[in-house]
């Protein structure tokens, strides 16, 4: 049962680590939302990691909501993430809010993901991106051999036997049948592969971030 668990846990709790760390280096300051947050592991993390960022989550699950509300509370941090309740399709915030727009393992459940993505268009800032990861269904041999390399043999197994079984993986076609959706509003979509997942990277048209002029 460890075995299990650890198999299922361990390559997502290192790609909660990889998303957090991008996520404060691509914006040191500013405001970053999670969609589909589940308990809210990835806002606590930006928080915990950078003072300066102000991270919401979103979920449609008041449980989830509620438990990651609770999480939040408990965390004694001077930026607590705010934690609302809602949908992809239509989120609670201004237009141009967000600095950078995450989710982890939610897109395959949205009922419409292209209206889900182009309210993500709708909340960022011009020139910010969003990147939305999710299982992969036709994990690589390269992948396969590193997963066993960082996290062991048997975690590997369960993690690849997981992947197998959920009906909720992806596969590179789907993934771009939904990148490829001539409704969609972004200037930039790219297919990236990460490990066993797979990351839809989209960028809004526009300035992008400034960059600090040096002094001469
Ligand atoms: C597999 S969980 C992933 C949770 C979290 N991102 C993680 O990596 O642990 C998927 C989450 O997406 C949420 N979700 C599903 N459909 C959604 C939608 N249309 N809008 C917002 N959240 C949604 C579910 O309630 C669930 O918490």
């Amino acid at each position: 049962m460890d075995s299990l668990i650890k198999g299922l846990n361990a390559p997502r709790n290192s790609l909660y680590r990889e998303v957090a760390d991008a996520a404060c280096a691509k914006v040191p300051v500013g405001s970053v939302l999670d969609i589909g947050t589940g308990r809210g592991v990835l806002p606590l993390m930006i928080a915990e990691k950078n003072a300066r960022l102000k991270a919401y989550g979103i979920d449609i699950s008041r449980k989830a909501v509620s438990a990651s509300r609770k999480s939040a509370g408990k965390s004694r941090l001077s930026n607590p993430p705010q934690f609302d309740l809602g949908e992809a399709s239509s989120l609670p915030y201004e237009d141009e809010f967000f600095d950078l727009v995450v989710s982890t393992f939610s897109l395959h459940h949205w009922p419409d993901k292209a209206a889900g993505l182009n309210e993500i268009h709708r909340v960022l800032k011009p020139g910010r991106e969003a990147w939305i990861y999710d299982h992969w269904k036709e994990v690589s041999q390269e992948a396969r051999q590193q997963l066993k390399r960082d996290f062991g043999l048997m975690a590997a197994w369960f993690a690849l036997a997981h992947l197998r079984m959920v009906h909720s993986a992806m596969t590179l076609e789907t993934a771009r049948s939904i990148l490829e959706d001539p409704s969609l509003k972004f200037q930039e979509k790219r297919l990236e592969t990460r490990g066993i997942f797979l990351l839809l990277k989209f960028r809004k048209a526009g300035a992008g971030v400034r960059q600090v002029p040096r002094k001469p």
